[in-house]
């Protein structure tokens, strides 16, 4: 969530402070009763009340020393403050006031750090088992806490001016860089007329058979429309003429009048069927294409598009496909062929009329121009206008704890009227220019009729009163029939916009193919789970810096000592918050593609493997645990591919059983969306659950086991070094004690390698960084 703060407030009561960007890492302290609160990007539980703060595990996502130069800040403040700490870090215990430990959701001990340790109870045990890590001074670290001191030092003797001077130049300079790697662009919006391959394409997706069809239909009825009224319009003029009639004769006229009547019901209902089976059919096809290509798009697509925009698109713009279209596509096609017939009708009785009809058309062209060049455009923002209404809601609804907890329920209710009001700007001036192309149709409309009359007038010795009554009649059916022409024209064009934005989803930018035919990769591929990076750079999109540089790393099975490969070949990637560490990962699967160099897996270069060949052969456990709606054994084995007796198995394996057990519905659990109703630990051992089922050669695990308890962390870890025996284990770990007996530890710092090599090797090396680290959390 954003962190407003409140500009309103005084400005003396405000000292705001903003480290480096790069690690999104932020730090307010706002004096009164709102306290101090930090936010940092692994922290995305935090909560804050106006004289409580709770900070829920801090530690997991950043590293050690981090963590331990932020604790006395966050432990130091003007006002009386109860902060409140969750956390399974033994660390920075020793200095808070009160412990309570936990267990099986009951209060276990209470105290001070050092009434637990000598009640020797299981907070005691507890703490021993876990050696407590110290302080790492990392330069860069060293240099934002000094610059917080600074400014905190610089805080209290500053002018409300100087405050104000500081804001604005952390204003400019946000601006330049926030120009320079903006997130988000504005909405694509399309200028001028929808161009007429998206009305050939929608045609196209209906079906041209289906489309034809249904024109044939709507022909057909106006012909027999037409026809009927002729010849009721024969029939009174001959009965004027000979002004007698015999009952023979009006059941042979009334049967030709009812047969015309009865083909108008068929031709209808075929034109209709037809025209609702295309467009049902296209909407299908749509829906197909632009979820295929949404969910087939690279990740840099789902970084720099709102959520809101996708929704939109397939609500919306889909609910009018769905919908919408098709009345307006009928009356279209009803209001086209009716004119046309009203024009000929006329035209053969008074062919003078034809005369009238190019100035007429040039008028209602010119009408319609004016009309479609505003509203289209009115449309087009109406439409855009809704995308930030859908992403602010989904915002509130996923962080609705934490606009509680900050007490900006207003801000957000605020904001959501704005875009609200943005949005109704466009549908107000949408009616007004309903409203005004309704006057001028009308007014040339009475003026045609007008002209008609003056005309049949004028020609009222020639012409018998039937036909003068069919001209009247049609002159004011024509004149109908533009007038719902044009808006049918105006409406469709309106309509078609949205055939416009979803055909602009079908066609994104696809990532690299998910299956490449000429790869000839056998399906026990990678046999060895040899991994080597070479030279290889990448960044998240361009003109974004690298986030990985020229990197040169070989991770092969064949270096493990015990060459009986009787536990996995395991390798430990550390480094500080943001340095790297899950980029590394996601090149792996090619979420983000090279800028140079190569990843080869058993000497294939990846780029070479289709993408569904390269992903189905990894299995990741991510940083944020995906969970999704379902039972638990949907969550675990979504394919239906193994037993019951096979999904326990993992589930023991990954210290889930007794918890699952206990729940009577067992495997059949309903998880809830995203997996609310579990903890952030047991999430990430059902995740580790599901890759011990897959058991693939290479298992990544990117901070898998950091919501978990370190006792269960450290069995787990166990557990992957046997189930995994004879594979590649790439683990990224901020507690060092997780990878201290691995194979292979990479450090890296700013997406450069700055060491790798064996844990003991480097831990000879006393200038190494991961002996310092080492040293520095008391871990040798
Ligand atoms: N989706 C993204 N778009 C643009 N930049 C990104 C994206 N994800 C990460 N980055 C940037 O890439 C760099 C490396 O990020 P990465 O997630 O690999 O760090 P990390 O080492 O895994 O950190 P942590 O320990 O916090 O998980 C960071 O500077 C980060 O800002
Ligand atoms: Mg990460």
């Amino acid at each position: 969530m954003e962190c407003r703060i409140n500009r309103s407030r005084p400005k003396k009561e405000i000292n705001f402070m903003k480290t480096r960007k790069s690690t999104s890492f932020f730090f307010f302290e706002v004096e009164g009763p709102h306290s101090i609160h930090w936010v940092e990007q692994g922290e995305k539980q935090l909560m804050l009340s106006s004289t409580v703060i709770c900070c829920y595990g801090p530690k997991q996502a950043i590293n050690a020393s981090a963590e331990e130069q932020r604790f006395p800040m966050f432990r130091t403040g003007s006002q009386p403050v109860t902060r409140i700490l969750v956390t399974h870090d033994t660390t920075i215990l020793p200095d808070v006031d009160l412990i309570v430990s936990m267990k099986d959701g009951k209060i276990d001990e209470m105290g001070s750090y050092n009434e637990l340790l000598d009640k020797k109870g299981s907070f005691a045990s507890f703490v021993e088992e876990h050696s407590t890590q110290k302080t790492t001074e990392e330069s860069e670290v060293e240099n934002e806490i000094l610059s917080i001191s600074r400014l905190n030092s610089r805080d209290s003797a500053k002018s409300e001016l100087g405050d104000q001077l500081l804001l604005n130049a952390e204003k400019c300079a946000d601006d330049e860089v926030e120009e320079k790697y903006r997130l988000t662009d504005d909405e694509r919006m399309e200028i001028g007329g929808v161009r007429r391959f998206i009305y050939l394409n929608y045609v196209k997706k209906m079906g041209i058979s289906l489309f034809v069809g249904s024109a044939i239909g709507f022909i057909a009825f106006v012909s027999f429309e037409a026809g009927g009224n002729i010849w009721l319009s024969k029939w009174s003029s001959d009965a004027a003429k000979n002004a007698t009639s015999n009952s023979s004769q009006t059941i042979w006229r009334l049967s030709i009048y009812g047969t015309f009547g009865l083909a108008q019901v068929i031709t209808t209902i075929l034109g209709n069927f037809f025209l609702v089976l295309g467009v049902a059919r296209a909407s299908e096809r749509y829906h197909r294409f632009m979820l295929d290509s949404v969910l087939k798009s690279p990740m840099s697509f789902f970084d720099t598009t709102p959520v809101g925009r996708i929704i939109n698109r397939f609500t919306t713009d889909m609910e009018i496909l769905d919908n919408q279209l098709y009345y307006q596509l009928e009356g279209w096609l009803n209001c086209i062929f009716s004119a046309v017939a009203s024009f000929v009708i006329i035209g053969m009785n008074v062919p003078i009329f034809l005369a009238c009809l190019l100035p007429l058309g040039l008028l209602y062209y010119l009408v319609l121009k004016l009309h479609l060049n505003t509203f289209r455009q009115i449309r087009r923002l109406e439409t855009t206008g809704h995308s930030p209404i859908y992403s602010l809601f989904m915002e509130a609804i996923q962080g609705v704890s934490s606009i509680s907890a900050y007490g900006v329920k207003k801000d957000f209710i605020q904001a959501f009227e704005e875009k609200l009001d943005r949005c109704f700007v466009c549908t107000f001036n949408n009616n007004v220019c309903n409203r005004w192309l309704n006057f001028c149709l009308n007014s040339i409309g009475s003026f045609v009729v007008f002209v008609t009359t003056a005309l049949a007038i004028q020609n009222r010795e020639t012409l018998s009163p039937a036909v003068v009554g069919l001209i009247i009649s049609y002159s004011l059916s024509v004149t109908d029939a533009l007038k719902w022409f044009v808006r049918r024209n105006s409406e469709l064009e309106n309509k078609s916009i949205s055939i416009e934005r979803i055909e602009e989803y079908c066609n994104l930018k696809p990532e690299a193919p998910w299956d490449l035919c000429n790869q000839k990769l056998t399906n026990d591929w990678p046999q060895n789970g040899i991994i080597r990076f070479e030279d290889y750079s990448t960044r998240y999109r361009e003109n974004l810096d690298l986030v990985l540089k020229e990197i040169n790393l070989s991770i092969e099975a064949s270096e493990k000592a015990s060459s009986l490969f009787n536990t996995a070949f395991c390798v430990g990637i550390i480094g500080r918050t943001g340095a790297g560490k899950s980029s590394i990962t996601l090149s792996l699967f090619r979420i983000i593609e090279p800028v140079s160099g190569t990843i080869s897996i058993d000497d294939i270069d990846i780029t070479k493997i289709g993408l569904h060949n390269l992903r189905t052969k990894l299995t990741i456990i991510p940083q944020d645990p995906v969970l999704f709606t379902g039972t638990l054994r949907i969550n675990l084995d979504p394919n239906n591919e193994y037993s019951d007796d096979q999904i326990w198995e993992s589930l023991e394996k990954s210290y889930l059983k007794t918890f699952v057990s206990n729940l009577s519905q067992g495997l059949e659990y309903d998880i809830e969306e995203g997996g609310a109703n579990l903890s952030a630990g047991q999430r990430q051992l059902v995740c580790l659950a599901r890759a011990l089922l897959k058991n693939s050669k290479i298992l990544v695990l990117d901070e898998a086991t950091a919501s978990v308890d370190m006792e269960t962390d450290s069995l787990i870890q166990n557990t992957i070094r046997t189930a995994f025996a004879d594979r590649t284990v790439i683990t990224i770990a901020h507690r060092l004690n997780t990878v201290l007996d691995y194979d292979k530890i990479v450090v890296l710092e700013n997406g450069n390698i700055i060491e790798v090599g064996n844990p003991s090797n480097l831990l000879e090396n006393q200038n190494s960084r991961f002996y310092l680290m080492n040293k520095e959390a008391g871990l040798i």
